[in-house]
């Protein structure tokens, strides 16, 4: 039987004052709206407890198996408002699926598609008005955060037989300060996020706690993110820590990393790829050795690239900086880079028709 996840409603909203100022500058997942989702599973009954609620502290026991073993994961969705009021979700049945995925993976109960999608859908309609106005290309949007966790006390390696699952949402400006601009990456080799058979692919919390000190590497060099090289050695980019990559040749072929399990099928670099040929772009999903990045910049074969996800969109990347030396993209700001940029948010903002299918209404 499907959840519901029905509301109950918080008896001390936010005022609409405290709203706009949050809107005004909001940062990113600094504030958080007024209701939340929480459904919670037991081996012995499956989902149960489906309702939004407001929004509040969880208690957990010292002892909650996601404390000591980190068996959690998480989504990440956008809700836009477009010019008319309307309020729409980004694709979320494509989160749901992965949610699915990543569940599977750490061995946390599946939640069913429809279920996530209805608790993601009740948590923007109840908390509509934190989804920030549009207003003229200021790229403010709703980020929707589902997770799910081990909540159940003991002590010892083995699955849980309780789980939370729970959806929070955080009103949100751009990712990166100072607008669309080039950013610099720091290229690991001292650090690896993932190796064949391990979580990369999927959505889970141990994933960015393991990225962490080579993204501090990265800011100690100056950069603002951090690319990792597969782990086994063999040269291959992966993906940023919280995005994924795109190289853009001087032919116009996209190249990205295929998806060998060690990276995470981004929903933004699966939705850019199908744009792509509307742009009269060729897509190459395949292995890329970091090598054949830093020639092909070098030589000019590689003119623009960028980083992608539901957080920072599209970010243009001006250069990749080693331990031996730095590469500069001719383009630090790719014309191909913005154009598949406007492309994509001009269908999420409603500026253009929603020929794909991806837009949800929520209200
Ligand atoms: C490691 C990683 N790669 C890629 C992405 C991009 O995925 P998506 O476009 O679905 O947000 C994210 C963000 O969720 C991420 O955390």
């Amino acid at each position: 039987m499907s959840l519901s996840f029905p509301l109950t409603r918080t008896s001390s909203p936010r005022t609409a004052e405290d709203i706009a100022a949050i809107h005004a500058d909001p940062g990113f997942g600094d504030y958080f709206t007024d209701h939340m989702a929480l459904a919670s599973w037991s081996k012995d009954e499956g989902w149960t407890d489906d309702k939004v609620v407001p929004y509040a502290p969880f208690t957990l026991d010292p002892a909650a198996g996601v404390l000591h073993y980190a068996q959690e994961i998480f989504e990440g969705i956008k809700a836009f408002r477009h010019a008319d009021g309307s309020v729409w979700l980004f694709r979320p049945e494509a989160n749901a699926q992965r949610f699915v995925n990543s569940a599977r993976r750490l061995m946390l109960p599946e939640l069913p598609v429809d279920d996530f999608v209805t608790a993601c859908l009740n948590v923007v309609e109840a908390d509509a008005r934190w989804v920030p106005p549009s207003v003229g290309g200021d790229e403010k949007s709703l980020y929707v955060r589902p997770f799910e966790f081990a909540s159940e006390a003991f002590l010892g390696v083995r699955s849980a037989l309780k789980v939370q699952f729970a959806v929070i949402a955080s009103p949100v400006g751009p990712y990166f300060d100072g607008g669309v601009q080039g950013i610099d990456i720091w290229v690991t080799d001292r650090y690896s996020r993932a190796g064949i058979g391990g979580t990369g692919a999927a959505k889970c919390g141990g994933n960015y706690a393991s990225s962490l000190i080579a993204q501090y590497e990265g800011y100690e060099h100056g950069c603002s993110q951090v690319i990792f090289l597969e782990a086994s050695g063999s040269d291959r980019v992966q993906e940023l820590g919280g995005m994924n990559v795109v190289f853009v040749t001087k032919d116009d072929v996209l190249v990205t990393p295929e998806l060998d399990g060690t990276i995470l099928d981004g929903i933004t670099r699966r939705s850019l790829l199908e744009l792509a040929p509307g742009f009269g772009l060729r897509v190459e999903q395949r292995a890329v050795p970091a090598q054949e990045v830093f020639d092909g910049i070098t030589s000019g074969e590689i003119v623009e690239a960028f980083s992608c996800g539901t957080a920072a969109v599209i970010t243009p990347i001006a250069s990749f900086k080693t331990e031996t030396g730095d590469y500069h993209l001719a383009q630090p700001v790719g014309e191909r880079t913005v154009q598949l940029r406007d492309g994509l948010i001009d269908i999420q903002y409603g500026r253009v028709e929603d020929t794909h299918g991806w837009m949800r209404r929520v209200c």
